[in-house]
């Protein structure tokens, strides 16, 4: 009977296990494997056994640790001669987008595949119908990175493969130093395979070594089953207008000229200058009611399904700024109840 239940807990702990990696693993056929292979069998290159690469639903993928990771252990090297990469100094951004296009149409290593994979649907390409259903919504600027790309560096309108260059230079790149510092600016193979998240979330740190790899390091202990995390950036309706998605908490806002941050638990906290006082905070609260009013506008009703694909995306969105919105106005509330201000 004792022997029993030992072994039941044993294949419980053992289950227990498994069940913390979420989605499938995407099988060994599979580009996002085979290009995990490819690093890992490039001289120099090395990717840590941990990675598991899992599929969370169509389109989307995750990659999470197998096994626990200690804080500044390395998780991956990749080579340089892997990456496309191009000096800041030589027109950097559109250097790098030029190439990101050579990459895509002519590239034939396992990189080039996912390149081609990568499709974002970004809220400026969107169908009219759908993309209306943004209109007087921040950031506002849905077409600023197309429009300095055509103004910038080509002259001219882009062609569909070169638009696809330079979202890709916009959404996946990084660059090796800050950027009035020179360095170069790259695209990486599974550095760009790894999913945002910030605060508490984000577990990774990048290290370039100009010319020779770029590893990816444990920014932290990473438990088994955690998901491994690098960071696109900041600012969550910027990252809706440059990568298409939603960010989860924790959120940073720049919402009617002000900033702040709804945390973990999403919980407001303002980090420049603490909360708006006096004028600056009436005038804070009169812009969000105004932006309020903006957001229930009602969607549009989709003619397809591909429309109403992207319709949830904005819903999605509107949902994500209304709750911004209800947060740091009840924040001021409090605050003002609490006799803080
Ligand atoms: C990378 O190669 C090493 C040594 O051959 C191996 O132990 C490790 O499992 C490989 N990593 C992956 C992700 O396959």
């Amino acid at each position: 009977m004792r022997l029993l239940a030992a072994a039941l807990l044993l294949h419980a702990t053992k289950a227990a296990v498994t069940t913390l990696l979420p989605g499938t693993a995407e099988p060994e056929s599979s580009d996002s494997v085979k290009l995990l292979k490819w690093i890992n069998e490039t001289e120099n290159g090395f990717v840590h056994p941990t990675h598991s690469v899992r599929r969370l639903g169509p389109g989307f993928r995750g990659i999470f640790a197998r096994t626990p990771i200690e804080k500044d252990a390395v998780l991956a090297v990749i080579p340089w001669d892997l990456c496309v990469t191009h000096p800041m100094d030589q027109d950097g951004h559109c250097g790098l987008s030029r190439k990101a296009v050579d990459a895509l149409v002519k590239g034939e290593t396992p990189y080039a595949k996912m390149l081609r994979e990568y499709d974002p649907s970004l809220p400026n390409d969107w169908p009219p119908n759908a993309r209306q259903s943004l209109d007087g919504l921040p950031p506002g600027d849905w077409d600023r990175h197309l429009k300095w790309f055509e103004a910038g560096c080509l002259k001219r309108k882009a062609t569909e493969d070169e638009r696809r260059g330079m979202y890709l230079m916009v959404a996946r790149s990084g660059s090796s130093r800050a950027y009035e510092q020179g360095g170069y600016l790259f695209l990486a193979p599974l550095y760009d395979l790894y999913n945002h998240r910030n605060g508490k979330y984000h577990n990774t740190l990048v290290k370039v070594e100009e010319g020779e790899s770029i590893s990816i390091i444990a920014g932290r202990d990473i438990n088994a089953g955690e998901e491994i995390f690098n960071t696109y950036g900041e600012g969550t309706l910027e990252l809706f207008r440059d990568y298409g998605f939603v960010e989860p908490l924790p959120r940073v806002w720049n919402l009617a000229s002000l900033r702040f941050v709804e945390d973990e638990e999403g919980r407001v906290t303002w980090p420049a200058a603490g909360p708006p006082r006096g004028p600056a905070r009436d005038e804070f609260l009169n812009r969000l009611a105004t932006l309020k009013r903006a957001l229930s506008a009602p969607l549009p009703s989709p003619d397809d399904d591909a429309e109403a694909a992207l319709l949830e995306r904005a819903s999605a969105f509107i949902g994500a700024v209304g709750g911004a919105v209800d947060a740091a106005t009840a924040d001021l509330a409090n605050n003002r109840l609490s006799g803080e201000l």
